[in-house]
């Protein structure tokens, strides 16, 4: 078996930093905080939330379950509300909570003009841009909401997140900047190895670079409202060019949605002109055999989002079902038209 593959975490092939002044283009000129992670960037907002007396959050009963640790960890109370296998959400904000939206997968959430319209007022609205930064997320200044996002799932940025929320951060310590520079030099690392696709597999090799990722992951598991972010992980994002990212992104989608038309069960029937997808979701009856077979033939795709363990299932049906039969098929800025085309033949061979 050779090296090539498609999917896992981005490699990085060259270091280009950039000027961390620029990064105001990402916020649509609102002010805020660059933090370690997206959970960080969201404990920044519901601190604030905390201290002007908000109790209890409202998240999607389809999520990450990630955004569930800084809720937990500042020792707020947390309801679900449900989500159908459209991703259409069915919010109901009690007064004087916080309601977390996720704008699912590049597309916003279809009741997010309703909820803009009442926050402020009634409830504290925060949008969850994660998948959906490098959309049009744009909106007047009278609409009164908190937005967080990482851009951590869309390219090769070992830490870094966003909040619209102000804050000093203290230097970042020992630890983050250690992993940090170990998941830079594992990108690069990658990189040089899949260069040689040709070659055939080194499982020790994949492994040292599949170690410095996790360890990233475990890191920002076990303190997940640790904000402070080393300068470089800005720098990295700073340089990254964001506009060829989201034109890739934009055309493999395309590509993979005529080459699976008809084929497949999927979430979004089109891309508008204002989407930058992170994925093209698919709905599968055997999922987890198809994904492993994927795997062996090495396309690796991951499920957004497996089942959390807190939601309880029986009352949210249709995000439990979401979370048995999706998977994303990977569309990222490192692929092109024949990327797209093995996906979708290998796809097809096991439907
Ligand atoms: C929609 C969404 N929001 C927030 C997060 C948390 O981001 P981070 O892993 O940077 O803390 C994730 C993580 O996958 C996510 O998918």
């Amino acid at each position: 078996m050779t090296r090539y593959l498609i999917g896992g975490d981005f490699e990085l092939s060259s270091l280009s930093l950039g000027s961390v002044n620029n990064l105001s283009d990402f916020t649509h000129g609102i002010t805020g905080t660059w933090t370690a992670s997206g959970r960080a960037a969201l404990t920044l907002i519901l601190k604030k939330l905390k201290d002007l007396g908000v109790k209890l959050v409202h998240v999607p009963a389809f999520l990450c379950d990630s955004i569930l640790l800084p809720i937990t960890e500042l020792g707020l109370d947390c309801d679900f509300y449900p989500v159908d296998l459209k991703l259409k959400s069915y919010p109901d904000p009690s007064p004087g909570s916080a309601i977390i939206v996720i704008h699912y997968f590049g597309w916003l959430d279809e009741s997010i003009v309703q909820l803009r319209a009442e926050a402020g007022d009634k409830y504290h609205l925060i949008e969850d841009m994660t998948h959906a930064f490098l959309s049009d997320w744009s909106a007047g200044p009278e609409v009164s909401r908190s937005i967080f996002f990482t851009p951590r799932k869309f390219a090769p940025v070992p830490f870094g997140g966003w909040c619209s929320s102000d804050a000093v951060l203290q230097a970042p310590n020992n630890e983050i900047e250690s992993l940090n520079y170990r998941s830079i030099i594992a990108r690069m690392a990658r990189s040089m190895y899949l260069e040689k696709n040709q070659y055939p597999v080194d499982s020790d090799y994949e492994e040292f670079y599949l170690d410095a990722f996790r360890e990233v992951e475990e890191f920002l598991d076990k303190y997940p409202t640790y904000t402070s972010v080393p300068q470089i992980a800005l720098e990295i994002i700073a340089g990254l060019d964001w506009a060829n990212i989201a034109k890739k992104r934009r055309m493999n989608w395309q590509c993979l949605h005529e080459l699976l038309a008809g084929h497949v069960e999927i979430l979004q029937p089109s891309l508008p002109n204002d989407v930058v997808p992170l994925g093209y979701i698919v709905r599968l009856e055997n999922r987890d055999a198809i994904r492993k077979s994927m795997a062996e033939n090495r396309i690796f795709c991951p499920v957004h989002w497996p089942s959390s363990s807190v939601v309880p299932s029986k009352t949210f049906t249709q995000a439990a079902l979401l979370s048995d039969t999706c998977l994303t098929l990977p569309i990222d800025q490192r692929y092109g038209i024949d990327d797209m085309t093995k996906l979708a033949d290998t796809l097809k061979s096991y439907l």
